[in-house]
């Protein structure tokens, strides 16, 4: 595993973090699936990926639950380090100063730590970004948290580009975390993430499988990034998974290492629920891909993605709201 600086934290992370949106979804305290997802969040602590990112509002805090109870039974085998998101209140939205202090606290006494490094803004769509940037607000809270050392470095971690970019020029963030829209298929976080390089951010590049279908294949009836795939992506996806097979290569292996080659981003982040998929992302990691392949998938063009029109139209709502 390489690892690389984060930005100007003065953090370290690996080419790799663990993403856990999806572990402990769904499992009731003290039952087989819980204890199970437990199982799976000891092997992610004790295994080569330095960080697992999670959130307040994963699974309703139960990726958390789940991270926090796998600490406790590893202790000090523990070899990877956690960083979190705090979250909209779940019930009214609101996305303040107290709501920010108050999620992190939440997410402290789920993992039984007492703090974590890198701490994101979570897709702050309940607010503006002239609420949240205001004085006395939700950004406010974050530089108060690590002005005072509870964290070492803030993020903004969300969708919209537009939105996203709002925030980097902000200056005040260290790291940056963006997702599904720096992948094989679209790549509209890339002015993004040149600024953010610029700025001495760090840089997170999320679900390199676009959530599922870079990973499973055209056939797969998977969406991207979190939408229905139209047909004329899953058309494109379908040709990339044969230049794939022509290299030799699995189409996963393919999404995988283009960001992890880019020298735009510092860690790729994949969504992992299960020891299975652990074991598939490292032996992903480990596939070489040759330089031809490169020239042959671009040699298909831009695919036809749905992100970055679906952004334009957000930020146009957002502009009318104002
Ligand atoms: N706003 C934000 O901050 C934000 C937003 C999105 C994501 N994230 C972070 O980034 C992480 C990754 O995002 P993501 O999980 O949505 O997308 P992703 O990493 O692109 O895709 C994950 C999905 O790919 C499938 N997969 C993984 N390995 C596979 C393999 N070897 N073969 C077939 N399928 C495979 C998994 O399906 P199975 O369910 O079948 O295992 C999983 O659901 C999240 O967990 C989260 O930590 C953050």
């Amino acid at each position: 595993m390489r690892h690389t600086d984060l930005g100007a934290t003065g953090l370290t992370v690996g080419e790799l973090t663990l993403g856990t949106s999806a572990l402990g979804k769904q499992s009731l305290p003290g039952s087989p699936e819980e204890a199970e997802a437990v199982r799976v969040a000891a092997a992610f602590l004790t295994g080569p990926i330095p960080l697992i990112d999670t959130s307040n509002n994963y699974g309703d805090g139960r990726s958390e639950t789940v991270l926090g109870l796998g600490l406790a039974a590893v202790g000090s085998r523990a070899t990877a380090r956690i960083a979190t998101k705090v979250d909209r209140d779940p019930v009214t939205g609101a996305f303040g100063r107290d709501r920010v202090l108050r999620s992190y606290e939440e997410s402290l006494a789920r993992l039984g730590l007492d703090r974590v490094e890198i701490l994101h803004f979570h897709d702050p769509y309940s607010v503006t970004f002239a609420e949240a940037t205001a004085p006395g607000g939700a950004v406010d809270a974050l530089r108060e948290l690590r002005d005072a050392g509870a964290v070492d470095a803030i993020g903004i971690a969300a969708g919209p580009i537009p939105l996203m970019t709002e925030y980097v020029e902000t200056g005040l963030f260290d790291v940056v975390l963006s997702h599904n829209r720096y992948t094989l298929v679209d790549r509209s976080a890339e002015a993004l993430f040149t600024e953010a390089r610029r700025r001495g951010m760090g840089v997170f590049n999320a679900a390199p499988f676009g959530a599922g279908i870079l990973a499973k294949g055209a056939n797969s009836r998977a969406t991207y990034g979190y939408v229905d795939a139209p047909p004329e992506l899953v058309a494109w996806i379908a040709r990339a998974e044969e230049v794939c097979a022509d290299h030799g290569v699995p189409l996963a292996a393919a999404a995988l290492h283009f960001s992890l080659r880019s020298p735009l981003v510092d860690s790729t982040i994949v969504g992992i629920a299960s020891i299975p998929r652990l074991e598939q992302l490292l032996a992903l990691h480990a596939v070489t891909v040759p330089d031809a392949l490169w020239v042959a998938l671009d040699g298909l063009g831009p695919a036809p993605t749905p992100l970055a029109a679906q952004d334009a139209q957000d930020a146009r709502d957002a502009r009318d709201a104002r």
